[in-house]
This record gives C-alpha cells, structure tokens and sequence, in this order.
C-alpha cells in the first residue's frame, strides 16, 4: 500500500492526513492546526513541521498543496498570506525543517488532482474546471485530463476587485451574504470563467462545496457545476497524489 501524508495549507488553516493512493482516501484522522496570523514563513513552517510531527512523519514522503503559485520549487504570489513568501525556497526550506522528502503544488491544483482521479472529474475529457472556495478562490484547468498549473481565477479582474473578493467563502462570512446573495455572487463569476473557457464541467470543492444545494439553484441552468466529491479532503488527497506524480524516482 502506498502511503503519502498529505498536507493542505489554507489562510485559516494547515490539515493533514495520510493518504493511501490505491483508495484514493485519507486512512488516518484528519488533524487541522490554525495557520498563524503573521502568515510568515517561520511560523507556517513551524506549524507545517508541527504535523509532520504529529503523524510521526519524518523521513517518509509529504506531498503539500500550498496557496500561492508555485514554480521550480518556489513561491511566486502572495493573495492571503505574507508577501515575504514571494520568491521563497518553499520545497528547500521544508525538506530542512521537517527533514522529510516534499513536493509542493498550489492547493487548489492538488484538490484538482484529487477530483479527477478520484471524483467527480474522472474520465471527463475536454476542458474541467475545479474552483476551491475558501478563504480565497483557487482553481485548477484540466484539458483533457492533463493539469494547466497556476491559473489563478480567483486574481481575475470583477468589478472593482478580484473575483475572490466576491465569491470565496471569506467574502460570504465578511459581507454576512445569504445563499442567495452568495449563490447570486457566484454564479456571476461562474459565468465569467465559463464565457471564457467554456468547460464541460465546472466542480466546487471547499469547505462549503458540502452546502451546494443552499445556493446552486441561484445558477444559470447552462453551467454544468458540480461538488467536488472528495469535498474539503481533495487537498489533502491530491497533495499527496502530486507527490508520487511528480517526484522522479
Ligand atoms: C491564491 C491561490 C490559492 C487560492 C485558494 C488564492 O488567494 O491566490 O493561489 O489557490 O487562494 O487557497
């Protein structure tokens, strides 16, 4: 059985489990810690650490889904946490601290990951979108099954903003919406992405992709959304996923 902890690195919090990739399924508790406010490379690495610690980790592989842009082993934006992370050795750095093998991909491309190898996304040719919705908006593009990494649709340009400032959870709780205001909100954005890529699919994971039947009838019938069927644990599960797609033996 192949065994991966898989880390999930939210604004709000740090999950992990361990994942067996032939279920495609977490076979430990999940166990989330709060990411520190500073948002700051030594405190999120600490907290990172603080649950390789806690599954008794070290050594063995961790894949990690993290919330920025991730290339060559770095971090390339900063939406929700500190700006020092732009530019940041994050692979190097917790291979030091953790001393364990990681690979790193954005968050919502790892719960993209997941969902189409193991969800709702599975043998769905032609272009699939997945939208985290969170205390950001994240997003993964497949064509064809294969991942374009780093797109980024919750930074697209909406109003006098991003779409993140409209449509993520945090923007729900922040502007204390109702499901319709929030399913209204979203299905503005959904159409946005959707005029632009026309995907076959559109999949909503995030804590609050549990909820869709509060505001999916808000959207218009032509958009084919969908939850994501691993729900909140798709980072996890596709964190780990990406290590063993990724990592050369
Ligand atoms: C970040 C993305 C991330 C998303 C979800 C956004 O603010 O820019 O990189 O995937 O939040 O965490």
């Amino acid at each position: 059985m192949e065994k991966i902890l898989g880390i999930d690195v939210g604004a709000t919090g740090t999950k992990g489990g361990i994942v067996d990739l032939k279920k495609g399924d977490l076979i430990s508790e999940k166990i989330k810690l709060r990411t520190p406010d500073s948002k700051k490379p030594g405190d999120m690495i600490e907290v990172i650490n603080q649950l390789v610690q806690a599954f008794e980790w070290e050594g063995k592989p961790v894949g990690m889904g993290f919330p920025t842009i991730i290339k060559d082993n770095k971090c390339w934006s900063a939406s929700n946490i500190d700006e020092s992370w732009i530019g940041f050795e994050i692979k190097r750095e917790i291979e030091l601290a953790a001393n364990c093998p990681v690979y790193v991909i954005n968050d919502a491309d790892a719960a993209g990951l997941a969902e189409m190898k193991y969800g709702k996304g599975y043998k769905q040719k032609g272009t699939v979108i997945l939208l985290t919705l969170g205390t950001g908006i994240g997003s993964a593009l497949f064509i064809n099954g294969k991942l374009v990494p780093n797109t980024e649709f919750g930074q697209l340009k909406f109003r006098d903003g991003v779409t993140e400032n409209f449509a993520s959870n945090s923007a729900r709780l922040a502007k204390n919406m109702s499901w319709e205001k929030f399913g209204n909100e979203l299905n503005e954005v959904l159409k946005y992405i959707d005029f632009i890529f026309s995907p076959q699919m559109i999949i909503l994971g995030g804590g609050i992709s549990k909820n869709m039947d509060m505001y999916q009838q808000y959207f218009d019938k032509e958009l084919n959304v969908y939850p994501a069927e691993k729900f909140n644990n798709a980072g996890i599960i596709g964190a780990a996923l990406a290590y063993k797609k990724y990592t050369k033996k």
